[in-house]
């Protein structure tokens, strides 16, 4: 039902339970809805008054653990966040799969990000560019002269450049900062940084700053995860043949993705589910690794494309890579905040930004092959029916005892999964 009214006149001034109140009126809620938004599970209710404004309640999503994980020879439990069937179970699946050749490998960057500074009405960009270079050592200095742990563990402002572009409305002057921001993600360091030399760089470029805020696009932030699959192990039977069709099926599915970008943008919907859902699981900005993310896939290249790249070697195996801008942190934020999030870093056992970016490629990576394998051999609806089965039965009326004697006949027929099936065995079930 929508609502009369949006404006609520001194709405964050009330306590929570005033709020939601207020909020059921408005909307007329039923006592149920009112119920399952003040739960407040795992983050209570003080915790999420300070974290956002007008907070009215809590909504919980289902955290599964994606098993089989081997990366850099350790063993992990990945956490992710997710409403999605199959996705938890893909990962899980296609991980198992390349534990012949060791697992996944990775490679991380430092944890670089950049600040940009925009400076306008410059008269003479060159001179401004000289200006700020012959400035960069003390700017550098200005930006690290702070109390702050991160720097005193080795962080902190590494580099400054500057890069002149064309806009509609003139010529701009971008400053980047590059901050290192060990195990933090780094946001308000680095936007701490960027406000306090604007005032000095607007002096030197003797020109106007307007604004001053990191980038998302972290491109000295990338994380890379590889594994190879041998033909048996994609193969559910173990047969080198069977492997090698799959394998040339996915290829053809990857090359898709490389050529076009509306097949490359749901191929990189599907590694995200799982960096995404790790990413909330762990209390990240999953937004700003999604936005960043996806512009590095058209980062440089002639149009968007897939995130991973797939191709056989001499011997039939199936090799993979991804290499995407992962800023993430372990210390700060809702990482260290939310008690779930914290509790999900703590199943991961990451020591970390580094290792927790390399764990959320090698996860994208293996939910990308299970993605394409099942799409290029039944179909992705089967597997996905048959994970989401349990709820439809739910949805159907069925109470906990008859969902299982649902699933156990359904798990044992070959016909296609419906509601209609559901309805009908549900319907059998009680006669
Ligand atoms: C669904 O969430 C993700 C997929 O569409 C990904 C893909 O098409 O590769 C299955």
């Amino acid at each position: 039902m929508a609502v009369e009214n949006s404006r609520m006149k001194g709405f964050y001034r009330l306590s929570v339970s005033e709020r939601l109140n207020q909020i059921k009126e408005s909307a007329n809620l039923s006592d149920e809805a009112v119920n399952a938004l003040s739960s407040f599970a795992e983050l209570d209710v003080e915790a999420s008054d300070r974290m956002v404004e007008n907070v009215i309640g809590t909504m919980s999503l289902p955290v599964g653990i994606a098993t089989n994980f081997v990366i850099d020879s350790k063993h992990y439990l990945i956490p992710l966040c997710i409403e999605e069937s199959s996705v938890v179970a893909a990962a899980s699946n296609m991980a198992k799969r390349c534990l012949k050749n060791g697992g996944f490998a990775t490679d991380c960057d430092p944890p670089v990000m950049i600040g940009q500074i925009q400076v306008l009405e410059i008269e003479d960009i060159g001179a401004a560019e000289n200006a700020i270079a012959k400035a960069k050592d003390s700017l550098i200095e200005e930006c690290n002269n702070v109390d702050s742990t991160m720097i005193r563990l080795g962080g902190g402002c590494k580099g400054l450049l500057t890069r002149a572009i064309e806009s509609n409305i003139g010529p701009m002057l971008v400053v980047h900062l590059l901050v290192d921001c060990q195990d933090a993600m780094g946001a308000n360091a680095v936007n701490t940084m960027v406000e306090r030399i604007a005032p000095r760089i607007a002096k030197l470029a003797n020109g106007r700053v307007n604004l001053r805020i990191l980038s998302n696009l972290a491109v000295h932030r990338i994380a890379r995860a590889s594994a190879v699959f041998t033909p048996e192990e994609m193969d559910n039977s173990g047969d080198r043949n069977n492997g090698l069709a799959i394998i040339e099926s996915i290829l053809e599915a990857y090359h898709f993705a490389v050529s076009d970008p509306f097949r490359a943008t749901t191929h990189n919907k599907g590694l995200m589910n799982a960096i995404s859902s790790i990413a909330l699981a762990c209390g990240q900005d999953w937004r700003a690794i999604e936005a960043g993310c996806h512009a590095w896939a058209s980062h440089g290249r002639e149009h968007y494309s897939s995130l991973t790249e797939w191709w056989q070697d001499d011997d039939g195996n199936l090799c993979g890579r991804i290499e995407l801008p992962l800023a993430v942190g372990i210390v700060g934020g809702a990482s260290k905040i939310h008690p779930a999030a914290r509790a999900n870093l703590e199943i991961l056992g990451v020591d970390s930004a580094q290792e927790l970016a390399g764990v959320m490629a090698a996860a994208g990576l293996s939910q990308n092959l299970g993605a394409m394998r099942a799409l290029s051999t039944d179909g992705i609806q089967a597997g996905h029916m048959r994970m989401h089965m349990r709820n439809m039965a739910s949805s159907e009326g069925a109470n906990s005892d008859e969902i299982e004697k649902i699933a156990a006949i359904i798990d044992n027929s070959s016909e296609a999964i419906t509601p209609l099936l559901i309805r009908n065995t549900l319907k059998h079930i009680r006669e």
